[in-house]
């Protein structure tokens, strides 16, 4: 099998991609909006097994100071082989930013602390939906 990173958005299929963040499980995502946050990012990298697209991830930056990771996100048969931190890796190195935030998916702080990340005392959110949030378990 081949795994291969890429940074390529033409030609992307965002329902399957849409897929991945269902099966992960990161959310149900409607591949047109998946689609607009993914270009609208500075930073993306895409992960395929064989052609197919098994992975993603995407950054905004402002190229100096800060960049902001979002939707790290592997098909469970390709979790724990190192994939999440290449695509990390890939982002950050990308947005060549100084530092790196991001909110880790309620269970998945450890795998964020090993690569280096540190809770923040003071970090705050202004949610669209703050209910679900609430219920994702993101705020108190
Ligand atoms: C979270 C996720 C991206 C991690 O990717 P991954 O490919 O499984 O992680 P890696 O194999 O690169 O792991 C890197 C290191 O973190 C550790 N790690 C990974 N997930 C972990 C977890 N949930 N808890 C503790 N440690 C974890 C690994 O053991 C590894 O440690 P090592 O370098 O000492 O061997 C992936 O599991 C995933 O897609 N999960 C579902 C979607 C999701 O929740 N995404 C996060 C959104 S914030």
């Amino acid at each position: 099998m081949t795994i291969r990173l890429s940074t390529q958005i033409e030609g992307l299929d965002w329902l399957a991609l849409a897929e991945v963040f269902e099966r992960a499980p990161l959310g149900t995502r409607d591949p047109a909006t998946l689609e607009l946050s993914f270009r609208n990012s500075q930073s993306r990298c895409f992960v395929y097994a064989d052609g197919r697209i098994i992975g993603a991830g995407r950054a905004l930056s402002d190229g100096v100071l800060w960049c902001v990771i979002f939707d790290v996100v592997l098909l469970p048969e390709y979790q724990g082989q190192g994939l999440g931190r290449a695509i990390m890796d890939s982002l950050a190195e990308q947005a060549g930013a100084a530092q790196v935030m991001l909110y880790a998916a309620p269970g998945k702080e450890a795998f964020y602390a090993k690569l280096g990340f540190k809770m923040m005392k003071t970090a705050m959110a202004k949610f669209a939906n703050v209910e679900r949030a609430l219920v994702r378990g993101l705020i108190e």
